[in-house]
């Protein structure tokens, strides 16, 4: 399979690889950049667990070509903590007990920190309709709207 340069920031940092054309993206972080924080569950659009935001915007890892991310910035859970800190709503998820097997919960922390970037203080019904495209296996969406919003809250505080 051919092979095309890319050059993108993970996280901040720079990259540049060469990519099979055609790859997604979720198998270039994870099997390339060992970045596996985005999971694969249905790699056809159906679960959420792939989610990673490029350039601001909440997108499917394993429906996003790498190749098509030149030049973008690219952001997943695993860039989240800083200096070891938790994320707040790493810090919400875990207080609220809101990742059970967890295999859902990069994907959920990335919808949900999409719409904190853009809607600061949502409304629960904000949360749901942020995380719908999320499927958790393990079908405990309370705790994960309920974190969701306790890390908005903590946004406003730390922001006041
Ligand atoms: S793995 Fe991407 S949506 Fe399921
Ligand atoms: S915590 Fe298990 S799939 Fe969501």
């Amino acid at each position: 399979m051919a092979k095309v340069p890319v050059q993108f920031t993970l996280n901040g940092e720079e990259k540049a690889e060469f990519v099979e054309s055609g790859a997604t993206l979720l198998k270039v972080l994870r099997h390339k950049l060992g970045d596996t924080s985005p999971k694969g569950g249905c790699h056809q659009g159906a679960c959420g667990a792939c989610s990673v935001i490029i350039d601001g915007e909440l997108k499917l890892s394993c429906l996003t070509l790498a190749e098509t991310c030149e030049g973008a910035a690219v952001e997943t859970t695993a860039g989240l903590a800083a200096d070891g800190v938790m994320h707040p709503l790493q810090r919400a998820f875990v207080d609220e007990f809101a990742a059970q097997c967890g295999f859902c919960t990069p994907g959920m922390i990335m919808a949900a920190k999409a719409l904190l970037d853009q809607t600061p203080n949502p409304t629960r019904e904000d949360v749901v309709e942020a995380i719908s495209g999320n499927i958790c296996r393990c079908t405990g969406y309370e705790p994960i709207i309920r974190a969701v919003l306790t890390a908005a809250r903590a946004n406003s505080q730390n922001a006041a």
